[in-house]
């Protein structure tokens, strides 16, 4: 790899080269100027943790730094940017595995130093929240962001750039965390979402009342007492269709993320409501968050599902943007596995 000049300026930066790897995706990607994807690559380790029914840590790591430096080849030739062409490398510091966050930031503070340009630290969920201005340029806050995914579910006030207000979040599991189970209870293997989500074309959504906790009370979520009456139907019903099963808890699901996604963007008076995290990939939600804001009069903003789930773009824009409000981070910075939105 060749060596670049001396560092630019942070307010000069455009092209940034981001890297992810908090949990299964080692991803990297080139962005300019926080909108504009030139290559996003994503290699997934889903086949390596499915027969385990989840993601084992120690495997990820390993699978993580195998892969990172093909990635990060890749993301580049696929831009068609030279080493030289990069102005800032950013990377997720957290939340996610330890171990996996580690071979990302080392990989980023790395390349940072050798081509002697700014290091960014990026929080996950905040690259999830940019990952809808990915897919509109025109994009600006305030918005309201439902944030699904399989560790998290947070309904946030996106105010500006960097100030974001937690209006909600689950008491248990988050939305992702129960397709997964469900998924797994129903033998639909790992990850449950997508494989839910395609069984329930086959099903009714309104075979079985499933429970809607505290759907029309505050902003907080919860999903463990669903997952629980799914297993409890199922035991006392063992004929019943997995089809409407799958499609029944998906409607409960989405049915509680849309009227309290709803709620909160009429009740805040913001530019749009967006969707993010890998939930977002749903094909339902996709399709009952747009109507529910199209009957409110509010724009949606839907990202196409690759940047719903991981990926390295999200967190390139979101290092662009960090960049120019408080410049490069240092370089001790480490991973933060229980890193927080604030
Ligand atoms: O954001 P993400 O890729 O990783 C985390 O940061 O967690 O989200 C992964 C989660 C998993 O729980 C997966 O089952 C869920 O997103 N997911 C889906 C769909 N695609 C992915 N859930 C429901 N429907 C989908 N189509
Ligand atoms: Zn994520």
């Amino acid at each position: 790899m060749t060596q670049t000049g001396p560092a630019r300026p942070a307010e000069q930066a455009r092209i940034v080269l981001g890297i992810e790897t908090s949990c299964d995706e080692t991803a990297a990607a080139v962005v300019v100027g926080g909108r504009q994807v030139l290559s996003s690559v994503v290699s997934s380790q889903i086949d390596l943790h499915a027969r385990f029914g989840g993601v084992v840590p120690e495997v990820a790591s390993r699978a993580h730094a195998e892969l990172i430096g093909p990635v990060v080849a890749d993301a580049l030739g696929e831009a068609g940017v030279d080493d030289a062409d990069v102005h800032a490398v950013a990377a997720t510091c957290g939340p996610g595995l330890v171990g996996a966050l580690l071979v990302g930031v080392s990989t980023a503070k790395a390349l940072a130093l050798v081509w002697d340009v700014p290091f960014v630290a990026v929080n996950h969920l905040e690259a999830h929240l940019y990952a809808c201005l990915l897919d509109a340029p025109d994009l600006e806050p305030p918005l309201l962001v439902l944030l699904v995914s399989g560790g998290h579910t947070l309904l946030v006030h996106m105010e500006d750039h960097g100030r974001y207000r937690v209006l909600g979040r689950t008491l248990d599991d988050a939305a992702g965390e129960a397709f997964d189970k469900v998924g797994r209870y129903l033998g639909l293997g790992y990850p449950g979402g997508p494989a839910i989500d395609r069984l329930a074309n086959e099903g009714d959504p309104q075979a079985i009342a499933f429970p809607r906790a505290m759907r029309d009370a505050g902003y907080d979520f919860s999903f463990s007492g669903l997952k629980t009456a799914v297993v409890n139907h199922v035991r006392r019903h063992p004929d019943v269709d997995t089809a409407d099963v799958a499609a029944s808890f998906q409607d409960a699901v989405v049915d509680v993320l849309v009227a309290k996604a709803r709620r909160a963007a009429t009740d805040l008076g913001v530019n749009a409501m967006c969707l993010g995290g890998g939930v977002a990939a749903n094909s339902s939600l996709r399709r009952r968050f747009t109507e529910a804001a199209d009957e409110e009069g509010l724009r949606s903003l839907v990202p196409s599902p690759a940047y719903c789930t991981d990926n390295a773009a999200m967190v390139a824009a979101t290092g662009w943007w960090t960049l120019q409000r408080t410049g490069p981070s240092p370089l001790d910075t480490g991973a933060v596995p229980n890193l927080t939105l604030s």
